[in-house]
């Protein structure tokens, strides 16, 4: 694991902008692994802006989102094809065809959560996949518990995803209790995993995925097993990282360094 530590939140999400445009610049036409949730706002504002400023462009590229809310169709505010629709999809009318998710309206979830999983393989493969981390240690959707070995599924999530994603739905709609997600073994598939985590909520989350036993307790940990992963962490998310002082010494201020 490369574990970049940058010195506040903005630092740490021009850094995962960065990679993703680097990747984009190298492969236009890069097939992208993206992520919900509201440490990836930032990322999208900051992709958008570096498009708009010509740095980058993603009409070529493919992606395919981690997860959707099973019951929810495209259009319903709270669906994650509508976070993704106004974060991004839209301000860069980006080709429909080109954006996938999981639909959580499917008349069979399961073969949809299947169905989904080939289509990923059919395009080749993730080339870089972007994610967040649960407070209780979740990627995608894949609670504790997640078999490491899992693909794309159906999963029912716990009280306190359900709690920690309220604030997203209004106070008299319920959370969907149930999920399609990219499973572990789909996010591993990928051929570089990046990771952002922001915020003192996240530092308990990140100690256990990155130095904690690699365990389905927490999910995450299960990158220890992928070949290429970047962490990208502020000061308040790395606090509870034992060899914090090691990686700080790697990668000074978050930055690579030449070899020789
Ligand atoms: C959701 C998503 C995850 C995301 C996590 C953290 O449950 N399925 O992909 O990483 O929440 O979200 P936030 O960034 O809002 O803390």
């Amino acid at each position: 694991m490369k574990i970049l530590i940058l010195p506040d939140r903005d630092a740490a999400v021009a850094s995962c902008v960065a990679l993703i445009a680097d990747a984009l610049t190298d492969k236009p036409d890069a097939v992208l692994g993206l992520a919900t949730g509201g440490t990836m706002e930032p990322v999208y504002a900051g992709l958008l802006d570096r498009t708009r400023a010509g740095q980058v462009s993603l009409d070529r590229m493919t992606s395919f989102n981690l997860d959707e809310y099973v019951g929810l169709s495209p259009e319903h505010p709270q669906s994650y094809h509508a976070f993704m629709q106004e974060r991004l999809f839209a301000p860069l009318k980006l080709e429909p065809a080109r954006t996938h998710l999981p639909r959580g309206d499917a008349p069979d979830p399961v073969a949809e959560a299947a169905r989904y999983d080939a289509a990923i393989t059919h395009a080749g493969g993730i080339d870089l996949q972007l994610l967040g981390i649960g407070r209780n240690g979740h990627i995608g959707f894949n609670e504790p518990s997640s078999s490491l070995a899992s693909p794309t599924r159906v999963k029912t999530l716990t009280r306190a995803t359900r709690e920690a994603n309220a604030r997203f739905f209004g106070p008299d709609e319920a959370v969907p209790r149930f999920a399609i997600t990219m499973g572990i073994a789909t996010i591993l598939r990928s051929r570089h995993a990046v990771l952002l985590a922001t915020g003192a909520a996240k530092a308990e989350a990140v100690a256990a995925m990155a130095e904690g036993p690699l365990s389905a307790r927490c999910p995450a940990s299960a990158l220890q097993m992928h070949p290429k992963v970047t962490v990208v962490l502020d000061t308040e998310a790395a606090a509870g990282l034992e060899l914090r002082q090691y990686y700080e010494t790697v990668h000074p201020q978050g930055q690579e360094v030449t070899l020789v």
